[in-house]
């Protein structure tokens, strides 16, 4: 872990929850807690609420939760070692600096130098374009119609037709020629010496998620070819993890956001106020880039070019999206070429239309699909529907794949009972109903009944920490090993834990986790909603049955790794006796609240 628990437990308990989330949203107190209305979605009468005794915030409508460091990082996108710096700041700690091995610590100066030069190469395109010399640069971004304050919010700059002078600059500033050339940002010739890569164009840095500059696009201005030069990855910049715009889109609060294909599309996107638009960074759509994108947006419209490359990378964009349960609409611009053209054009109303009208991208599939047939052909038409047969087992959730079914043979006039006996056939000559594709990123799709097993673990959690009391009755049924997602299961242990020493602490268990995805997790245990039941009887029901399920799912879980696993065994005798007490037993809530 990169700082220590107690460093991190104490940043967090000098910051007061009710403060610091008091700056951010405003918030009243009504009995022992503050409501508000939810930062994290768009509602009108407030169901966020932020506790003082427990140090969490909650919200009733989209279950967002978690303790003060996982709210900077939700509200601000802040990955967790940042939202503890920037605690830890406010309330004047000094973090200590992380250990590093020798090799590390001069990876990392490298990393700094790098940065350092990007960061005064950046600086000095910007000057240039401000400076008489620059002019043409000038003239070239007001003819595409962007603003003063545009060019200044993506730092936009100017690379002078001379071909030493940011070299040059940069030696006087102190960068060795070697950190230039690594940086991408000149080469060395025999002939010449060092000379610069970019010269002649207009630049536009590119950021990371944080704002720093890690690279540079330059583009000619006029027809001339290469169009666009990009620096070459380096050791801060990797095209494939990066996305360009995303350290405006990333505080944008939208759900979806809108993948571009260039520079200036997003660039007139965030003008126009789209600042949810992000571009790859002159390479395809990459994975790393679908997984980055999967920490701030739920769906993602594609506004790709209209022209037939677009498509294909369209295509190719829906896929790997889909591989990380990312869903994909794609956005029609006809008759525009790019979402540059289109807003210069049809303009913002006409665009947000267009975002409403963007379509499913399995639809968006099939269409191109459709191109290669001939649908007034029995023959032809048979074969494309052979072909939506085929896509359709794709999907391996039954619900879904019903929904598809209907939609898509409303759509193209077929009928679902044929439909699908044309999928059954398929399936069976495949050998296999339900192909379920491995994905190549390496992420497992959500399943219904893992989903199931996970929301069992953590509403027990949930209960637990809402009525401590409870445990006690229940502890010589249930340990840390009955939670079978690592997550839950550390959760629980500590959790135990802390009642058992009677110094419950929730907000402290969720920072112990350092990656978002495994605090995301872990503060799902705390906001799980609990089945709303009247009657106390009814209470007493449900939580028996959460329990029992518990139980049954860790039974079953170390049934299947006898022989396997030395401690199955253990766990299976013991489970099976605990289910068939459990079976008996009345849990009484009576002293409960
Ligand atoms: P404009 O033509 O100025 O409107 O730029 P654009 O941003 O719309 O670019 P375009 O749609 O032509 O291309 C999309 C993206 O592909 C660009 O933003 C670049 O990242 C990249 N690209 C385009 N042309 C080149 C090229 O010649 N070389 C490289 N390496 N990348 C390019
Ligand atoms: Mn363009």
């Amino acid at each position: 872990m990169y700082y220590p628990d107690d460093i991190i437990e104490k940043v967090r308990s000098a910051n007061d929850i009710v403060d610091v989330i008091g700056r951010y949203v405003k918030i009243q107190k009504k009995g022992n807690s503050y409501f508000g209305l939810c930062p994290f979605h768009n509602e009108k009468s407030p169901s966020f609420s932020v506790s003082q005794s427990k140090q969490m915030y909650h919200c009733f409508g989209c279950t967002a939760g978690g303790n003060v460091i996982t709210f900077l990082m939700q509200y601000e996108n802040l990955t967790f070692q940042e939202a503890v710096k920037m605690l830890a700041e406010r309330a004047g700690i000094e973090l200590p600096e992380p250990e590093y091995s020798e090799e590390a610590k001069q990876k990392k100066d490298r990393r700094n130098r790098l940065m350092e030069v990007n960061k005064e190469a950046a600086k000095y395109f910007y000057y240039q374009l401000r400076a008489p010399q620059g002019k043409k640069g000038l003239d070239y971004f007001t003819e595409r119609k962007l603003s003063e304050d545009t060019m200044k919010q993506f730092g936009l700059g100017y690379a002078n037709v001379t071909s030493d002078d940011l070299a040059k600059y940069l030696k006087t500033k102190g960068f060795e020629d070697d950190l230039i050339i690594e940086a991408g940002l000149a080469t060395f010739d025999e002939k010449y010496g060092l000379h610069d890569k970019f010269w002649n164009r207009v630049m536009f840095p590119i950021q990371d998620v944080t704002g720093k500059v890690i690279g540079f696009g330059g583009r000619v201005m006029g027809d001339a070819k290469p169009k666009y030069l990009n620096s070459p990855d380096t050791p801060v910049f990797d095209k494939s993890r990066n996305l360009y715009g995303l350290n405006f889109a990333r505080s944008s609060r939208s759900k979806y956001f809108i993948l571009c294909e260039g520079y200036m599309d997003v660039i007139a996107m965030h003008q126009a106020g789209f600042n949810m638009a992000v571009a790859s960074l002159g390479t395809a759509f990459t994975a790393g880039q679908a997984n980055l994108l999967r920490r701030y947006a739920e769906e993602v419209i594609l506004a790709y070019d209209s022209d037939e490359a677009g498509i294909k990378a369209a295509l190719r964009a829906i896929e790997i999206l889909n591989e990380v349960d990312l869903t994909a609409r794609v956005l029609s611009l006809e008759p525009y070429k790019d979402p540059d053209e289109f807003i210069k054009g049809l303009g913002r109303d006409e665009f947000m239309e267009r975002i409403s009208r963007a379509k499913n991208s399995f639809f968006f599939e099939l269409e191109v699909l459709s191109r290669n047939y001939d649908l007034n052909d029995p023959e032809s038409k048979t074969k494309f529907h052979n072909e939506i047969a085929k896509k359709l087992c794709a999907f391996t959730q039954e619900v879904k794949r019903d929904n598809y079914i209907e939609a898509v043979c409303d759509k193209y006039g077929i009928g679902p009972e044929a439909m699908r006996k044309l999928i059954t056939s398929y399936a069976m000559k495949t050998g296999d109903v339900r192909p379920v594709e491995r994905p190549k990123s390496g992420i497992a799709p959500k399943n219904a009944e893992g989903e199931g097993k996970r929301a069992v673990q953590r509403l027990f959690l949930t209960w637990i920490v809402d009525s401590p009391g409870i445990y006690q009755k229940v502890k010589k049924y249930v340990s840390p090993e009955d939670f079978t997602e690592e997550i839950f299961r550390k959760v629980a242990e500590v959790l135990f834990k802390q009642i058992e020493s009677d110094s419950l602490n929730p907000a402290s268990i969720i920072s112990m986790f350092d990656d978002e995805e495994s605090q995301k997790t872990a503060a799902s245990v705390f906001n799980e909603r609990l089945r709303s039941v009247e009657s106390r009887s009814e209470k007493e029901k449900a939580f028996h049955d959460i329990l029992y399920s518990l139980k049954k799912n860790s039974y079953d879980y170390y049934s299947s790794k006898l022989g396997s696993d030395v401690d199955a065994l253990k766990q299976v005798i013991d489970g099976k006796k605990a289910l068939e007490e459990i079976n008996k037993i009345h849990i009484s809530l009576e002293d409960e609240k």
